[in-house]
């Protein structure tokens, strides 16, 4: 809650810590309602800070914590000779070496925000990152104070058998009164948001591995009992990832000993605290009956994320948190790159490669576009909670991506590995690692800054004229920047731009002299023209190949050109980024034409081009999936000038129906073709296929008849997995047929797996016939909580998120649910309930009559007297811009 009135913080306000710390000693005395901690710090004035003001005061982070004692140099301090703020401990001219003693106490099983330390299902777990230290103990919680920790847990043996902290164990045993003990020691020094706990009921895989050098380490993977069935994937991701980051970056573990833990109760994916990541049940848990191809995927991705942060976050860190996408944009790259390697097809780097785009143009350019816009490296910000987000996160891989883009791969690594070799064991900034790639490789990467200081999505516009007389092709590329928040105006980005040219037959056309089919343009400039010779025939160019810069590309395609490069393109991206296109316009044409009451109608020629796409068995499952894929409905709406999400909603049904009429034999058929009989197996092949047989079933079950819906019945009934189970209920479900038999089905036999009950919950958030009503109904149901964060999202955030024809009721109703519940959960858990009031970001983009009913809802939130600094910086954002 709120103690004192928001604070903006600045980037530009930075100062050097005053003090440093050099080792840290935590005791704990474990007790959910009152855990006492002893902290031992060892302090050193910092010669950096010497000039700044108060640069002889130590100042200690505190929150929700109550102090109990403070000792200086073996001296109690009275109240006298310290200030106790509302969220601070300070000591006034301290002398330049100093021990502090502290005591505390915090009542881990009130703790309802999950950051800090607290409880689920029974047991203690810690969240810190990004300011959750200073909740378990007094201490100066910022990135760039970094220390040696020792860990001492006590707790009692029969409730918490299990005790872990970072690094290795080093001495552990029997106490009085049922008690025992452990001790830890972490042989590196890290920030405090590193720091981590678990005292627990718990039991674990766990094996050696051999590393690189030869070292063996022990790895991990700690679960509830119960799900011991479930760990296989998480640790066979480990592996993957330690070796992976091995072989491709030279990057060795550094720790005897790696676990991962995995809670319930957890308000983001997993974190990376050193050698002990604690993760989301969700990515971790996976066996075929639970979890789908999808969870799986994301299990590989998180379980290497985190493992990935071990270099990327951990041993370089982060100065400040404005540099946070140091260390997320750089991981995410790295795991996505980890990813498209462990399938190891060019196709099917290429669908991940898809996925990534559609992330971006999902979630990143409405961020981009809307009140909570900010660059990759903000300004400021008044929560830094607020800004673990899709840009700092995904924008901010792409930003990394594009320097491999501009140096190449090799010239990439030389810029990694002298980050590397420069700032091992330091916090530090993206400039840091900009100079890096430049000094590497003797590039002048200064214009390259803007991608890291300028917020909004950047439009490239092209154009291309042919003269046959000198076979010359003149492209010109032009560029600008929309207006964000606080920025008016922008300078021009430095913007990779991947090209190729097709000929009239498909044919890739050579570029250069060295027979390059596709080269990288670099835009500069407001305006350039690029000349290519000996171009014999007026070609077709592909632009933005791989999605080479997180731009919106406009260039004025006519169909028969759409449809080659849907045809032809060698550039997967491309080749579906076509498709796309042709179906966007289309989709917006029938839009118009709901709102105008007029007869709806789809071309043949589209059908036939999906359908020529739905047969071309050379093609990866994975991929003819990717290309059927309609743009979701919000991608529909980021289109328009103003939204209609009902108009949207019927537009996309009327163009689903008319696929599945008109291709019902090819859908039928492919869906005979791409069965995967046997055991189940998640790899990119077998996932493809059940991928494009259920868009298949999905497609045909949006013209349900009784042939069709028996085919999904069977399906749900027969699965032996859960990605067929699952899409065979959904499917069914927005058939709009009466599915309230299977819907029961599934729950009681999942009923005691959280994971699924959460896809249980979500599936009918998500539905189209689902209206807040029946959200309402839904919230009574006895599996319902709205305390633990994936419950949480897979009801209200499903439906807020991913039903944008209910949630945006002509009557409001759905504004009224929604600010009704960004209040409840802030009264439990600011951070969960600061994503949920996101839901709104968008809201002057509606139709008058909405926009009043978002506007009060908006202001219904911001008026009340209890609000988080979290949900307040969001609201006010959104009413402000
Ligand atoms: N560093 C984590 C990651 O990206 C993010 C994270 C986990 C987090 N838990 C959090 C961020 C709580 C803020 C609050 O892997
Ligand atoms: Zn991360």
């Amino acid at each position: 809650m709120r103690t004192d009135s928001p604070q903006t913080i600045y980037r530009k306000d930075y100062i050097p810590p005053s003090y440093l710390v050099e080792t840290v000693e935590l005791g704990f005395d474990l007790d959910p309602a009152r855990t006492i901690v002893a902290n031992r710090i060892t302090l050193r004035h910092n010669p950096e800070s010497k000039g700044s003001k108060n640069e002889r005061d130590i100042v200690l982070h505190g929150e929700d914590i109550e102090l109990v004692a403070i000792r200086l140099n073996g001296a109690e301090l009275n109240p006298g000779q310290y200030i106790l703020g509302a969220n601070t401990l300070t000591i006034k001219k301290a002398p330049p070496n100093v021990v502090l003693e502290i005591e505390s106490t915090c009542a881990p099983e009130k703790n309802t925000t999950l950051s800090g330390l607290y409880v689920s299902n029974g047991s203690f777990y810690t969240q810190c990152e990004a300011e959750g230290f200073r909740r378990i103990t007094f201490f100066p919680d910022r990135p760039d104070v970094m220390a040696k920790f020792t860990v001492m847990l006590r707790a009692d043996k029969e409730k918490y058998p299990v005790l872990l902290s970072n690094g290795n164990l080093v001495e552990q045993g029997d106490l009085d009164d049922g008690r025992h003990y452990a001790k830890w020691e972490d042989p590196f020094r890290k920030p405090s948001y590193l720091f981590a706990l678990v005292a627990a009921r718990l039991v674990c895989q766990e094996e050696t591995f051999k590393l690189a050098d030869g070292r063996e380490a022990l790895l991990q993977v700690w679960v509830e009992e119960g799900n011991l069935d479930k760990t296989d994937y998480a640790m066979q991701s480990l592996k993957n990832s330690i070796r992976w980051d091995e072989e491709r970056w030279n990057l060795e573990l550094d720790l005897d000993r790696f676990m991962i833990v995995a809670v319930g109760d957890f308000n983001m994916g997993a974190m990376e605290n050193k050698g002990l990541n604690i993760f989301n049940t969700k990515f971790v848990l996976a066996n075929p009956a639970t979890a789908t191809d999808v969870d799986y995927a994301g299990i590989e991705a998180v379980v290497g994320h985190e493992y990935f942060h071990n270099w990327t976050g951990n041993r370089v860190t982060c100065r400040d948190w404005f540099q946070l996408s140091l260390k997320e944009g750089l991981t995410v790259f790295r795991d996505q790159e980890f990813s498209a390697d462990m399938i190891g097809t060019d196709s099917g780097r290429a669908v991940t490669r898809i996925d990534q785009v559609r992330t971006l143009r999902q979630a990143q350019f409405p961020e981009d576009a809307g009140p909570m816009a900010h660059p990759v490296r903000p300004d400021s910000f008044v929560e830094i909670n607020n800004f673990y987000t899709v840009t700092v996160y995904e924008k901010g891989a792409e930003v990394v991506r594009m320097y491999q883009t501009l140096l190449g791969r090799d010239g990439f690594r030389k810029g990694m590995d002298l980050y590397f070799a420069r700032h091992d064991e330091q916090a530090v900034t993206c400039d840091d690692f900009r100079a890096a790639m430049a000094d590497a490789n003797n590039r002048d990467l200064a214009q390259f800054e803007r991608w890291y200081s300028q917020a909004g999505t950047p439009v490239v516009t092209a154009s291309g004229e042919y003269d046959a007389a000198t076979q010359r092709y003149v492209l010109t590329l032009a560029q600008r920047c929309p207006p964000t928040p606080g920025q008016p105006e922008k300078l021009p980005f430095h913007i990779p731009v991947a090209v190729g040219l097709l000929s009239g037959s498909g044919s890739d056309l050579p570029l250069n002299p060295d027979g390059d089919t596709t080269v990288v343009l670099e835009l500069t400039e407001a305006r350039q023209v690029f000349t290519f010779d000996g171009i014999p025939a007026a070609p077709i160019p592909s632009l933005l190949r791989d999605f080479s810069a997180p731009v919106v590309l406009e260039y004025p395609y006519t169909d028969e050109e759409l449809l080659h490069l849907f045809r032809h393109d060698s550039d997967p991206v491309n080749r579906w980024e076509a498709g796309q296109r042709l179906a966007m316009a289309r989709l917006l044409k029938l839009t118009a034409a709901v709102q105008a009451g007029e007869a709806l109608d789809l071309d043949y020629t589209f059908v036939a081009a999906q359908r020529a796409l739905l047969l071309d068995d050379t093609l990866d499952a994975a991929f003819r999936e990717q290309a059927l894929i309609l743009p979701s409905e919000s991608v529909i709406a980021d289109q328009m000038e103003i939204v209609d999400p009902q108009a949207i909603h019927q537009a996309r049904q009327f163009m689903r129906r008319t696929i599945a009429v008109i291709l019902r034999t090819e859908l039928l058929n492919a869906i005979a073709a791409n069965q995967t009989p046997g055991e189940y197996s998640p790899d990119a092949v077998s996932a493809g296929k059940r991928g494009l047989k259920n868009l298949a079933l999905g497609y045909l079950l949006a013209a349900p008849d009784a042939f069709t819906l028996d085919l999904a019945r069977r399906q749900f009934d027969e699965a032996t997995n859960m990605t067929d189970r699952a899409a065979a209920l959904v499917a069914l479900i927005h058939s709009g047929a009466d599915v309230e038999e299977p819907l029961q089905a599934f729950y009681d036999q999942f009923k005691g797996e959280a994971l699924v009950v959460d896809k249980w919950f979500a599936m009918q958030a998500s539905a189209p016939t689902t209206d807040v009503a029946r959200v309402r109904e839904l919230m009574q149901h006895p599996a319902f909580t709205l305390r633990t964060p994936n419950r949480a999202r897979s009801l209200l955030f499903s439906f807020a998120n991913a039903n944008p024809s209910q949630f945006h009721a002509k009557d409001g109703s759905g504004y009224e649910f929604w600010a009704e519940h960004v209040a409840k959960l802030d009264a439990l858990n600011p951070q969960v309930a600061s994503r949920f009031a996101r839901s709104m970001d968008r809201w002057r983009r509606y139709a008058p009559e909405l926009q009043a009913n978002m506007r009060r809802g908006l202001e219904q939130v911001a008026g009340a007297t209890k609000l988080s600094n979290d949900v307040m910086e969001v609201v006010s954002k959104a009413l402000a811009n």
